[in-house]
């Protein structure tokens, strides 16, 4: 079947962000590579990029920037068409391109997106069809959670875009960067995610911490997943909290404006998700610094408001550079109009 490499000058990407922050991800890109094209936008808030740099070069740098908005990406090794007789026997045959890049007993995950637009055939079969053959002719271990490497794949209606490459690659292990969690009755809110999604993707070790301070908590999303990790939560909050958090002994509700907000106390984590003017929080929270054990670690929001939004940003981490390292700044896929950064005291 024909297909169409991509090209030797160069490579193709796809890069997915938010939908309403894909100007952000393109100036994100284009700074790692003046010529950065794009060829053909996906689905809103899904690129199909093209760089003069070879694979690994490109991923290089995308690495080492650490983007804040761009989620996820893959390589495209091949854009098979996809037309009316195409099916899954032809897709699957496709896979062997990256046969010599998978070894037996690797643990490997094919993902597959697939954009708004009707298929002659069912991804699923695709994927079943795919992980048979990992097993099967590679003697590979088809994996969802962590695999060692990706066999990521775009399905547009017209083309399928395919590419390998490893989790540290994609900038997320998971398929076009979305977590997602199960939900249930029992949440207090969907802002938790948020914080679940941030200790997913920084890595944080919740084990390290005992005592943790949580600003604009209410009504507790974030509080009950701090006190679902055995820690000491203070919570503080103009607004009311859901009462079904009084069953943790480790809680405590301190009910006020933060910035009149006075302590004693002294924590190893801060987290913070006060809607609020970015710069003004950020000022709160570096008053309250002296309250974070020396090295401890914040977790915090930052609202996005107004129309420079990089600029806004900048501005808003040399604030909390008075106080803090920045260890990560994303916008997480839980997030809205707000990116999360990971700081820790210096
Ligand atoms: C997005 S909500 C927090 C949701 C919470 N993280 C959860 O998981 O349920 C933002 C909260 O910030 C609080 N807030 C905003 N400014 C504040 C301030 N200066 N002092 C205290 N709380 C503030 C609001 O009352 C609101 O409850």
């Amino acid at each position: 079947m024909p297909d169409r490499e991509a090209t030797s000058n160069g490579s193709d990407f796809i890069a997915t962000s938010s939908s309403n922050y894909m100007n952000q991800a393109l100036d994100e890109l284009r700074e790692l590579e003046k010529g950065l094209t794009v060829k053909k936008v996906l689905e809103p808030g899904i690129l199909l990029i093209h760089t003069g740099l070879l694979k690994a070069e490109f991923l290089d740098r995308i690495k080492a920037a650490k983007p804040v908005f761009t989620r996820h990406i893959h390589h495209v090794a091949c854009s098979i068409p996809i037309e009316s007789g195409t099916g899954i026997d032809e897709l699957t045959a496709a896979l062997e391109r990256f046969s010599g890049d998978i070894a037996a007993g690797e643990k490997v995950a094919i993902q597959i997106r697939k954009g708004d637009c009707r298929m002659s055939f069912n991804p699923i079969d695709f994927k079943i069809a795919g992980d048979a053959w990992l097993s099967e002719q590679k003697k590979a271990i088809p994996e969802i959670k962590r695999p060692e490497k990706i066999i990521s794949v775009f399905l547009d209606g017209l083309q399928c875009h395919m590419g390998l490459g490893t989790p540290e690659d994609n900038l997320s292990g998971w398929t076009g960067g979305m977590l997602h969690y199960r939900k249930s009755e029992d949440d207090i809110s969907r802002a938790k995610f948020k914080l679940m999604e941030a200790i997913d993707v920084f890595g944080i070790d919740m084990k390290r911490f005992a005592n943790a301070l949580d600003l604009g908590a209410a009504p507790g999303g974030w509080t009950s997943v701090l006190l679902e990790h055995g820690l000491h939560v203070t919570a503080v909050d103009t607004g009311d909290m859901d009462p079904r958090l009084n069953r943790y002994p480790k809680y405590r509700i301190i009910k006020c404006n933060v910035s009149e907000l006075k302590l004693d106390d002294r924590f190893d984590l801060l987290t913070s998700d006060i809607s609020w003017n970015p710069k003004n929080t950020a000022r709160l929270i570096n008053n309250l610094a002296g309250n974070l054990q020396n090295r401890g670690t914040a977790v915090v929001t930052l609202k996005l408001m107004g129309d420079r939004v990089r600029k806004t940003i900048k501005e808003v981490e040399e604030i909390y550079m008075e106080q803090f390292d920045i260890v990560t700044a994303r916008q997480l896929f839980h997030n809205r109009d707000e990116i999360t950064l990971y700081l820790q005291k210096k």
